[in-house]
């Protein structure tokens, strides 16, 4: 930016006038704030010399980056990066955030402000960037950076080091958890303990095994990225996050990096979650298990046409060791319209069932009435067919803390009896106030996959 530009830029920015605007009725947007103080600490520093003004990456104030990128790290563009200094900004609360990788903390995203420290071909220069968090329809964060006009080069080095350095992924990660509560997703349920039909589980486990194996090689040699796509679809309580739990567990057992996106937490089911995933995915260097639980969200709202891009393949993640998408739903009209329609969305839809005969309830019962099972608990059978492993769940702990209660060592029939018609008529009860269940599942389906 020439002298002309940045007195341009001066006032455009409004200058001493800026905080009448500021609480005026035209509104500024976060990012002008950030430029202006930007600017004004720019030239407070370096006097009159030509600066521009951009949009920067949210990672170059990412704990990890920071750390990763030590001092004195050679990049591209003939660019050394010698440090960094935080420094105020009253525009700028300083803020960090951390994850909880194997139940460690890890500081992680961070927002503030920053002098950045660069020499290129031995010419010292420096950065000054600011982050900040907003919120609009959306929560995220935007980050500006001004730096002497000709050094555009060496800052794209070190955002691209930075980035590469804040989405580096280390295998023995557990998983990789984007957005809910840090321990909400535990890979740690057992393929037998997921008590689905057969068919089902043995379908789901061929398909990702066949894909890391081989499809990966196919899906390249035919021009495409390696990207898969499954679908559960099934009533609350089915199973879905049990399944995907034990398919994790797998995956990580094969030393597949495993990203879990949850809509569940403060921040809502943003599609800003999803972006960062699919970068994740796109740079992990390993084969990557990408879980997106409730995508009916991102299909309902503004999102829609960015996660159709995805599965469309326009955005797909291009990760060379593949990278296969679970995906889960309680909504079967979303794909009727959105996805079974349009064939290559999604490249299977697997349905969980309700309990679908004597035997599966059976199996379930057993699992969760433990070692407190007993021969004529085979009577309440019927009454579990067509229902979910939730309800079952549930029973056998009602019945169990009932019988503990009462101290009695055993659990009759009788105490599962009263606890199979409670939760039945509490569901029952519950009905009206859960409209959820009543879609389109009620009947229960004998076809797993269409
Ligand atoms: N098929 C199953 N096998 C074993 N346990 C199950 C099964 N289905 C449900 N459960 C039990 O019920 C609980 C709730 O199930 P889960 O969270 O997996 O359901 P979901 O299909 O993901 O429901 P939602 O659609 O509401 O997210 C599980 O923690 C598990 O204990
Ligand atoms: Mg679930």
């Amino acid at each position: 930016m020439a002298k002309s530009e940045l007195s341009d830029l001066r006032r455009i920015l409004g200058g001493s006038r800026s905080s009448d605007r500021e609480t005026g009725a035209l509104r500024k947007l976060r990012y002008e704030v950030l430029v202006r103080w930007a600017v004004e600490y720019w030239q407070q520093h370096f006097g009159e010399a030509p600066c521009m003004a951009l949009w920067a990456t949210e990672n170059c104030s990412n704990h990890r980056a920071l750390k990763r990128l030590g001092e004195g790290r050679r990049l591209r563009a003939k660019t050394r990066y010698l440090g960094y200094q935080r420094v105020e900004c009253p525009h700028v609360v300083p803020i960090s955030d951390y994850r909880l990788p194997n139940r460690r903390p890890v500081l992680d995203e961070s927002v503030g402000a920053f002098r950045f420290r660069f020499e290129q071909n031995g010419e010292p220069f420096e950065a000054i960037y600011v982050s900040s968090y907003y919120e609009d329809d959306d929560k995220g964060i935007v980050a500006v950076v001004v730096l002497p006009t000709d050094r555009l080069e060496a800052w794209a080095a070190f955002e691209q080091a930075c980035s590469n350095a804040a989405r580096h992924l280390e295998r023995s990660q557990n998983v990789y958890i984007i957005g809910g509560a840090h321990e909400s997703f535990k890979p740690t349920v057992d393929w037998k303990d997921v008590i689905l039909p057969e068919s089902l589980k043995n379908d789901l486990r061929a398909d990702m095994e066949a894909f890391f194996s081989e499809g990966v090689n196919i899906y390249k040699q035919l021009g495409l990225a390696p990207f898969r796509k499954l679908l559960l679809v099934g009533p609350p309580g089915t199973g879905k996050t049990t399944l995907c739990a034990a398919v994790a567990k797998l995956a990580l057992a094969q030393r597949r990096v495993v990203v879990y996106v949850s809509g569940a937490d403060d921040d809502g089911a943003s599609f800003r979650k999803v972006h960062h995933a699919l970068n994740v995915v796109a740079e992990a260097q390993h084969p990557v298990l990408l879980i997106v639980e409730e995508i009916d969200v991102y299909l309902r709202k503004d999102d829609k046409a960015q996660i159709l891009n995805v599965l469309d393949g326009l955005e797909s993640p291009n990760n060379p060791r593949g990278a296969m998408l679970l995906a889960t739903t309680n909504y079967p009209e979303v794909i009727d319209e959105r996805i079974a329609k349009r064939p290559g969305r999604v490249d299977r839809i697997i349905h969980v069932p309700l309990i679908q005969d004597m035997a599966q309830a059976e199996q379930m019962l057993i699992r969760y009435m433990g070692h407190q099972w007993q021969d004529d608990h085979r009577a309440v059978l019927p009454q579990l067919v067509g229902q979910t492993g939730a309800f079952v769940r549930e029973v056998a702990l009602y019945a169990r803390m009932l019988a503990a209660h009462n101290r009695e060592t055993a659990v009759s029939l009788e105490v599962l009896r009263q606890s199979v018609s409670s939760l039945s008529s509490q569901l029952a009860t519950g009905a009206d106030l859960q409209p959820r269940r009543s879609m389109g599942f009620g009947a229960r389906r004998n076809n797993f996959e269409s």
